[in-house]
C-alpha cells in the first residue's frame, strides 16, 4: 500500500513518529484540531492516527479523498465511524493487546482499593480525621471474583487475582470452559454466576449483548454486597441501576474508570462518581508510559507493514476484515 504522508490528530508517543520517519513516512502531527479544519486538511493524507480524543465521524471520513488508513493507538475503535470507512474501502487498525497489562493492572488496584476502603480511608485522614473504626475492610482471601469477558484483560485479572486467593468464575461465549480452566477460572452460566459472586468486573466490549450485562435484575440475583468493577467500557453495567443498588446496600461498593458518556455530564454518572462506596477514575486504564509506548509503536508498525517496506511487522489489528481482504494486502 502506498502511503507517503500520516497525520497524527492526537497526542500519540513518539515512538510513533519516529518510526514510521525511519521508514521515509512523512508525518504532520496536528493536535486538537476543530472538526472543520480536521476536514479541510484530512484530504491531504494517506493515513490519519488518532488515541480516543479525534472522533473520526462519516463526514471526516468522506473528506478524505486519499485516506487508506485510519488507526487507533488504543483498543477498541469507538470513536471511528468503521461502516463509513468500510464503505470507503478505508482499512481500520487498532493495536488490542498493546494496553491490556496496563487495564488489567489498574482492575486489580481497584479491586483491592475497595476490599480495604483505601480511598475513603485515606481521604478522612487527610481531611485531619483518625477512623480507624469506620473504614474497616475485608480480605480478599476466599472470596469469589467474577469475570465477565474472558479475552486478553479478563484472564490476566484472573492469574493475579489467584495470587490473593480469590476464586475466580466467569463467563465468556467464546472461550470453552476448557480453556477457562487452563487459566483456573471456572467457566459458568450467568445465572449461576449471580448469586455466588462476592465481586464481579466486566472485560468486555460494548455491544448490544453487554448493553446494561449489569441491572437491577441482575443486582437483585446477586449476593447483597457485592462488588462491581468496570475498566471495559461505560454502558456496560447501568449507571442510574448501579447507583439505586449502592443507595439500598445491595451493592456494597463499585470502582469506576469508564463512564456512559466520558467526560461525565449526567446527573447520575455524577452522583455515582461522588458516592461514598464508589471509587473513580477518569479512564485511566491504559495510562501508563509502557502502554502508550507499546500502542504507539503497535500503531506505526502496521502502517510501516502496509507499505511493505520492511518484513519485520505485520499487520495485527485489522477492524474491517473485509476490506483488508478485498484489498488483496
Ligand atoms: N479502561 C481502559 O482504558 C481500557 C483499556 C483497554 C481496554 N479496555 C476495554 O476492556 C475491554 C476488554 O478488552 P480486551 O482487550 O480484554 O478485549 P478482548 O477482545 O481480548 O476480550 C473481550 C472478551 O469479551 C468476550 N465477550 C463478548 N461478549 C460477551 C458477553 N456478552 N459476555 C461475556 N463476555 C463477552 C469476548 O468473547 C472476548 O473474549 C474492552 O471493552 C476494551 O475496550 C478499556
Amino acid at each position: 500500500m502506498d502511503i507517503t504522508k500520516v497525520l497524527v490528530a492526537d497526542a500519540v508517543d513518539a515512538s510513533c513518529v519516529d518510526l514510521l520517519k525511519k521508514f521515509s513516512i512523512q508525518v504532520d502531527c496536528k493536535y486538537k484540531l476543530p472538526k472543520e479544519q480536521l476536514i479541510a486538511e484530512i484530504p491531504n493524507y494517506n493515513a490519519l492516527i488518532v488515541r480516543s480524543d479525534t472522533k473520526v465521524t462519516a463526514d471526516v471520513i468522506a473528506a478524505g479523498k486519499n485516506l487508506k488508513v485510519i488507526g487507533r493507538a488504543g483498543a477498541g475503535v469507538d470513536n471511528i465511524d468503521v461502516k463509513a470507512a468500510t464503505a470507503k474501502n478505508i482499512l481500520v487498525l487498532n493495536t488490542p493487546g498493546g494496553n491490556a497489562i496496563s487495564a488489567c493492572e489498574l482492575t486489580c488496584s481497584l479491586i483491592t482499593t475497595l476490599a480495604r476502603n483505601v480511598v475513603p480511608g485515606a481521604a478522612s485522614l487527610k481531611a485531619g480525621r483518625w477512623d480507624r473504626k469506620l473504614y474497616s475492610g475485608h480480605e480478599l482471601y476466599g472470596k469469589t471474583l467474577a469475570i465477565l469477558g474472558l479475552g486478553r484483560i479478563g484472564k490476566e485479572v484472573a492469574l493475579r487475582m489467584q495470587a490473593w486467593g480469590m476464586r475466580t468464575i466467569g463467563y465468556d461465549p467464546i472461550v470453552s470452559a476448557e480453556d477457562a480452566k487452563k487459566f483456573n477460572v471456572e467457566s459458568l452460566t450467568l445465572e449461576q454466576i449471580w448469586p455466588q459472586a462476592d465481586y464481579i468486573t466486566v472485560h468486555t466490549p460494548l455491544i448490544p449483548a453487554t448493553r446494561n450485562l449489569i441491572c437491577s435484575a441482575v443486582f437483585n440475583k446477586c449476593k447483597k454486597g457485592v462488588r462491581i468493577i468496570n475498566v471495559a467500557r461505560g454502558g456496560i453495567i447501568n449507571e442510574a441501576d448501579l447507583l439505586a443498588a449502592l443507595n439500598s446496600g445491595q451493592c456494597g461498593g463499585a470502582a469506576l474508570d469508564v463512564f456512559e458518556q466520558e467526560p461525565p455530564v449526567d446527573k447520575i454518572t455524577w452522583e455515582l462518581i461522588k458516592h461514598d462506596k464508589v471509587v473513580a477514575t477518569p479512564h485511566l486504564g491504559a495510562s501508563t508510559t509502557e502502554a502508550q509506548i507499546r500502542v504507539a509503536v503497535e500503531i506505526a508498525e502496521q502502517i510501516v507493514a502496509l507499505t511493505k517496506k520492511s518484513k519485520e511487522y505485520s499487520v495485527g489489528g485489522v477492524v474491517n476484515r473485509d476490506v483488508y481482504d478485498k484489498l488483496k494486502l
